[in-house]
């Protein structure tokens, strides 16, 4: 699909310096841990229920982590004796939660292993009695039916309905999304009713828009099922579909209810999409997060192997960034702008190729490098960041180029029509200063422009 490209996070309307310290500073102190003094030092910022074996194995990484976020809380929910009990207790105990602050509509992020096996978390957020499952024909067969039981779990007095979509980009459109309100009014979904998204990102985004819409608004919960959706696409409100003209073109902001982060479900992610979720992890690092892009270069190959405690982490810490940024900026007037570090040039890419033919995580990598090597030419940045940006990016397998089918002329033909130009001028994230500062600016020396574009391709 070509034509007028909305930025795939959005846009906004203000330059401005971020740093990763300035909103960070603000979280709160939080409960002590009744057990465990290593624990407690740790200032763990999540709420977090272990028994004593996973407290030993999680303890020590938190500590040497070190860890920062949103809200800063801890509750260790057992005492010592309770602890000793469940040294042989399932893992599916644990569970970190992110707190999404935005006054009266704040929300929790539950992440951990296992947490579809833990129907509280769901029903708690369910308040009618009508649930509509929105998901999609890949999804439903891995994942609709331990949903439902959840949702009925003891039993639990409520109908649960589901629509399932079609798979893939394509189909994020006006005429599918008819699909969803055709079910909810078959089915007569009423006020009180909750529309769950299980899915990644497109149908996260496309079932928050119905019910943004149903009724002029609905209950909504999102169980995301790709790391994309985990890290980025279910936290902030965004929803949409798109338009025949252009992506994201028609939306709302509407937050959910809950967002429950199962880990288990990416391990039937495969590898591609994966990776393109990393993608959006290493972002956080480069604009706002330096520790926690030296915690990626310390443990890329385990989030690559789905190693549980370090995707946890990467999930964890990825929400915290995006929830800071959305507390302080939920629609957009500037700093959320700098979630879209690479996405410029990555979203010409996804135009120039085609939908479809490069995920979008593989764009945003080639777009980083490129946007890094833009601030490499402008000084903002030394050649050995630039060369740390290109070693994490290459060892998440993410794309480091443009395909060879990308021309100069095809990416400034692109980008002129981005929903970041403003007054003729196309403003960019850049990086300058040290690692996890970044700008949205466009005062910058247009040659540098010109030479990254001529540097990546071929004519
Ligand atoms: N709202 C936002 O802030 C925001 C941010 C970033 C991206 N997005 C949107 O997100 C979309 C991309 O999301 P995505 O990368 O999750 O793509 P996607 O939703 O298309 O999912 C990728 C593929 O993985 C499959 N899948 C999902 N979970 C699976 C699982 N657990 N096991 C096996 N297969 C599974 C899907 O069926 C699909 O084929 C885009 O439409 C983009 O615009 C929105
Ligand atoms: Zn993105």
């Amino acid at each position: 699909m070509k034509g007028v490209e909305s930025s795939e996070d959005g846009f906004s309307q203000e330059a401005g310096q971020t740093t990763g310290q300035s909103l960070t500073q603000k979280a709160e102190s939080g409960e002590k841990a009744e057990v465990c003094p290593q624990v407690a030092s740790a200032r763990l910022q999540s709420s977090t229920f272990l028994n004593c074996k996973e407290l030993a194995n999680f303890a020590i990484p938190m500590v040497a982590d070190g860890s920062k976020g949103s809200k800063v809380r801890m509750q260790i929910r057992a005492n010592s004796a309770q602890i000793l009990d469940n040294v042989a207790a399932p893992l599916k105990e644990e569970m970190t939660v992110v707190d999404v602050d935005l006054g009266d509509r704040s929300y929790p992020i539950y992440i951990g292993k296992g947490l579809l096996n833990q129907p509280e978390l769901l029903q708690k957020h369910v308040h009618g009695k009508k649930v509509l499952i929105v998901t999609n024909v890949t999804i439903a067969p891995l994942y609709l039916s331990r949903v439902i039981a959840a949702l009925k779990d003891g039993g639990n007095n409520v109908e649960v309905e589901s629509v399932l979509l079609p798979d893939g980009e394509q189909h994020k459109s006006m005429e599918v999304l008819m699909k969803v309100y055709d079910k909810a009014i078959e089915t007569r979904m009423d006020r009180r009713c909750t529309f769950i998204a299980l899915g990644g990102g497109v149908i996260g985004d496309m079932c928050g828009y119905a019910a943004a819409s149903y009724l002029r608004g609905v209950n909504f919960i999102q169980i995301p099922t790709t790391l994309m959706a985990q890290v980025d696409s279910s936290v902030g409100g965004k929803t949409g579909v798109n338009h025949p003209l252009g992506k994201n073109m028609i939306g709302a902001f509407y937050q959910p209810e809950c967002v429950l982060v199962d880990t288990e479900t990416l391990d039937t992610l495969p590898d591609r999409e994966l990776a393109s979720g990393v993608a959006e992890v290493i972002k956080y690092g480069l604009i706002r997060d330096a520790e926690f892009f030296e915690w990626q270069e310390g443990n890329m190959e385990r989030v690559l192997a789905r190693d549980t405690s370090a995707l946890v982490y990467a999930i964890k810490r990825s929400c915290e960034n995006k929830a800071d940024v959305v507390a302080a900026d939920e629609k957009e007037a500037g700093l959320r702008a700098t979630l879209n570090l690479g996405h410029t040039f990555g979203h010409a890419i996804e135009t120039g190729t085609g939908y479809g033919n490069w995920l979008h995580g593989e764009a945003v990598g080639a777009g980083t490098i490129m946007a890094a090597d833009m601030s490499l030419r402008l000084g903002w940045i030394d050649e050995d960041l630039f060369k740390r940006i290109f070693s994490i990016t290459k060892r998440a397998k993410l794309p480091l180029e443009p395909p060879p089918s990308m021309d100069v002329q095809s990416f400034k033909s692109i980008m002129a029509v981005d929903k970041k130009v403003a007054d003729g001028a196309l403003r960019l994230i850049l990086l300058k200063g040290p690692l996890g500062n970044c700008v949205f600016t466009a005062d910058y020396d247009v040659k540098a422009l010109e030479d990254t574009l001529r540097h990546f391709c071929k004519s």
